[in-house]
């Protein structure tokens, strides 16, 4: 049987917390994959010196190749740049595909049946080229934004409402750009509608703080992207395929003809299982909440056909 193995692409902040905090829930053996040469194994090495402090026994591999990720049942890709203050996820495109690209073509060749989740910006785009790139099925290919928006959202609250963070369920749908789309109707705390519980326009407010959410820690950062709390909302959605958990979270996945929307990469309420993408959930959304999805799904295709352009993949 063995443990479940999870490789890690990309030792930076967002793969190296990642693995931190996959070993720390001890949900398998995890291999950490970077380009730099030392660095994934330093990194490695210091976590598997951390895990009898903390009473973990995964086993933490740092590599360059590939080789040692072969069998995985679940790969991470974080590898790619981050942004800077002033840049859009948008501006990262060329140079992420190309990464992404190679990343998949060696990922796929050594893990055939792995579970693929993106994390590498922008994120949507990022879903589509690995898709392409590896040929796997849509259950097995998709990308982590909906988790971190909807934690970023649920934070805000829990801080205007003074409440525990464990009591507020929030919704964020459509692509991982400042379009996304906060659904204030299906957020609750305690399961009372927030709509009930902030005024509409100080809750218009904490939606667009949630847009920004990533922009405003870059502005804060200077020289690279949140990682924290991108890497925790990849491991929950780890530990759900994992586990088998059937656990509702909102994901970006391909679009095949739900909400309206054909073909696209964008985030929507999925339930996660062994199989990965079991089922895309389907809630009744009002014309408004459709417009502003089908919006922002637009907007990712814009993006796919610009990749399409470049002659990359
Ligand atoms: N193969 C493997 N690793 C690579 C490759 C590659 N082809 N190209 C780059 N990397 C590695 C870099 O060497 C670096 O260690 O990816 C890592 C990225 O780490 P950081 O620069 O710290 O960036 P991080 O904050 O982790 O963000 C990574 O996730 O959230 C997104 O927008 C973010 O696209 C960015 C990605």
């Amino acid at each position: 049987m063995g443990r479940p193995k999870i490789s890690v692409i990309g030792a930076g902040n967002v793969g190296a917390s990642t693995a931190l905090m996959l070993s720390q829930m001890e949900l398998g053996d995890i291999v950490l994959v970077d380009i730099v040469e030392g660095m994934p194994q330093g990194k490695s090495l210091d976590m598997m010196e951390m895990n009898p402090v903390i009473g973990s026994d995964s086993n933490i591999t740092g590599t360059n190749g590939y080789e040692e990720t072969a069998g995985s049942d679940i790969v991470v890709i974080t590898s790619g740049i981050p942004r800077k203050p002033g840049m859009s996820r948008d501006d990262l495109i060329s140079t992420n595909t190309n990464v992404v690209k190679q990343v998949t073509e060696n990922v796929a060749a050594q893990s055939p049946n792995a579970i693929l989740i993106l994390v590498t910006n922008p994120l949507d785009a990022m879903v589509y080229v690995a898709h392409k790139v590896s040929g796997f099925p849509r259950e097995r290919v998709m990308g982590m934004a909906g988790v971190l928006d909807s934690a970023r959202f649920r934070a805000f609250i829990g801080m205007e409402l003074g409440v525990s963070v464990e009591n507020i369920n929030a919704f964020v749908l459509g692509g991982h750009g400042d379009d996304m789309v906060p659904l204030g109707r299906f957020t609750t705390v305690a399961g009372v509608p927030v709509t009930e519980l902030i005024p509409e326009a100080r809750l218009e407010e904490i939606i667009q703080r949630t847009r920004g959410g990533g922009g405003e820690i870059v502005k804060l950062l200077k020289t690279g992207s949140a990682f924290y709390a991108p890497a925790m909302s990849a491991v929950e959605m780890v530990e759900a395929i994992l586990k088998d958990k059937k656990k509702i979270l909102p994901c970006c996945v391909r679009a095949e003809g739900e909400y309206g929307v054909e073909n696209t990469f964008v985030g929507l309420p999925v339930k996660l299982g062994r199989a990965g993408v079991e089922e895309v959930f389907q809630i009744d959304l009002s014309d408004s909440e459709t417009k502003e999805l089908h919006e922002s799904a637009s907007h990712v295709k814009e993006l796919c056909e610009h990749i399409e352009g470049l002659g990359i993949i």
